[in-house]
């Protein structure tokens, strides 16, 4: 397959790493995913070559998230690992990007192994970065910025699979959920000129791609207008979807994540008219509990909620919905916990994730509410959700046995090179024989069994 074409502008020289080694590693969400790509890129075109062997490495790289505890702890674990890599290699540079960075700042260069210090919004200053530290001057920019969207930058693609690829369109957070602390990490939204998106996932086809995801914390708000373009040439997001799906019948559309405050009918309509956009959309609920909704500033009401979910069910018949789920947030009741096990019921969502509160340092819960569910409460009522949603969505893929789909292959199946993975429009993953088909073909999957997380089917010739 041709190798992606790095079209990156910028001013840095393209001579800073004269071939040295970058070792990046990745946590958190797929919007990490792909900054640790735009990363990639930058290095890339400042002369760094990437490795998969931490050892070979010169510089060390971890995006971090932050919007758990574990999240951040996992990541002190690493720097663990790191800093033995630099007690034997002195000269091994350390760099700390992400959310963390953001968030602790300067505290990330007391422990020593720490070299840089870089925040969501600064990575075309990495180069530069890691040219001081080389001659013993520790680095950090944490400056968050308005415009910055890395429109000009073409990640290079680490997924490896060649076939699926995400695509940011936004970044940042104007919403301010109590809990969360991704608007202090990733700062104010912005939208990223339609045009580079466009340009990006034409050059994503051209390389063989079949697959985009475009990645925002709310991608429903995405707006842009081209400077001096009629008003009504403002691209929205349902205007976005159609464009993307426009290019081609073969590419498969998704995205992620929608709030459920701003989930049009426009973006449902686009959704229904064309098929390549997948019939799947994440739709993080939080809590069933009014008083809890209202306390974590979600901006809608559970019965907000439910109209949202019967309208995409009028539009789309067929449509996924999965959702994210926090358990035992600050003051929560018998009888909040129990409304959520409700409203799960309700919607009968096909998969979610599903968290225990974790409060993060200054926000408005850490700021204003007492953690008051204990521990062992939390984890007794995740458990329940957890066990509710396993039922949910064995009973949602045992509604798919019989049925024919069309699943986009991905890779070998884990458990044997003789099968392949793939998912469906709904985004389950299917597994199947491989019976002469390779990654990147549409396979026509007639589905025979299944687990709670998994399909299994035969090939319909
Ligand atoms: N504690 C637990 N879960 C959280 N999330 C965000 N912040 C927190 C927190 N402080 C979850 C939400 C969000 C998902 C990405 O992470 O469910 O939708
Ligand atoms: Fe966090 Fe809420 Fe923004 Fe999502 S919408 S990133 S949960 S503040």
């Amino acid at each position: 397959m041709e190798k992606e074409t790095n079209y990156a502008r910028f001013s840095t020289p393209a001579t800073t790493g004269r071939g040295k080694r970058l070792y990046i590693e990745t946590y958190g969400c797929q919007m990490n995913v792909n900054d640790s790509e735009v990363v990639t890129a930058i290095m890339q075109q400042a002369g760094f070559i990437t490795t998969d062997n931490m050892s070979d490495a010169d510089v060390l790289l971890v995006n971090t998230c932050s919007v758990r505890d574990n999240a951040e702890q996992r990541v002190w674990g690493r720097l663990e690992v790191f800093r033995l890599q630099k007690q034997r290699r002195p000269d091994v540079i350390v760099g700390v990007l992400g959310c963390m960075a953001e968030r602790l700042k300067e505290e990330l260069l007391e422990n020593g192994t720490v070299d840089l210090v870089v925040g969501p919004d600064a990575y075309r200053s990495l180069p530069k970065l890691v040219a001081g530290a080389e001659s013993g001057q520790k680095g950090i920019n944490t400056l968050l910025s308005r415009e910055e969207t890395y429109a000009d930058i073409a990640p290079v693609r680490t997924d490896k699979n060649g076939v699926t690829a995400f695509v940011s369109i936004m970044r940042g957070c104007n919403n301010a959920c109590a809990y969360c602390v991704v608007p202090y990490t990733r700062g104010a939204e912005r939208s990223r000129p339609a045009k580079t998106i466009l340009q990006e996932v034409r050059t994503l086809l051209q390389n063989g791609y079949r697959e985009v995801t475009l990645l925002g914390q709310n991608v429903n708000s995405y707006c842009w207008k081209e400077p001096g373009a009629p008003d009504n040439g403002t691209v929205t997001f349902a205007r976005l979807l159609e464009l993307v799906a426009l290019l081609d019948p073969s590419l498969r559309v998704r995205f992620s994540t929608s709030h459920p405050k701003d989930m049009s009918n426009a973006v449902l309509y686009t959704m229904a008219m064309y098929p390549n956009i997948c019939n799947h959309i994440h739709l993080p609920v939080q809590s069933g509990s009014n008083r809890i909704l209202e306390k974590m500033h979600r901006g809608y009401s559970r019965e907000h909620y439910l109209e949202r979910i019967a309208k995409i069910r009028e539009i789309i018949p067929e449509c996924a919905i999965t959702t994210d789920i926090i358990a035992g947030f600050c003051s929560e009741t018998p009888d909040d916990h129990a409304q959520t096990l409700l409203l799960m019921r309700k919607v009968g969502y096909d998969a979610a994730f599903m968290f225990h509160y974790s409060e993060r340092p200054n926000t408005k819960a850490a700021r204003q509410f007492l953690d008051d569910v204990p521990p062992s409460l939390k984890t007794r009522r995740l458990n329940e959700i957890i066990a509710l949603q396993n039922q949910l969505s064995l009973a949602s893929n045992q509604r798919d046995t019989g049925k024919t789909f069309d699943v986009l292959a991905e890779g070998n199946s884990k458990r044997s090179d003789d099968f392949l993975f793939g998912r469906t429009s709904h985004n389950k993953v299917a597994v199947f024989p491989k019976a002469g088909f390779k990654p990147g073909d549409y396979v026509r999957v007639k589905i025979t069994e299944c687990s709670s997380a998994t399909l299994i089917g035969d090939v319909v010739k």
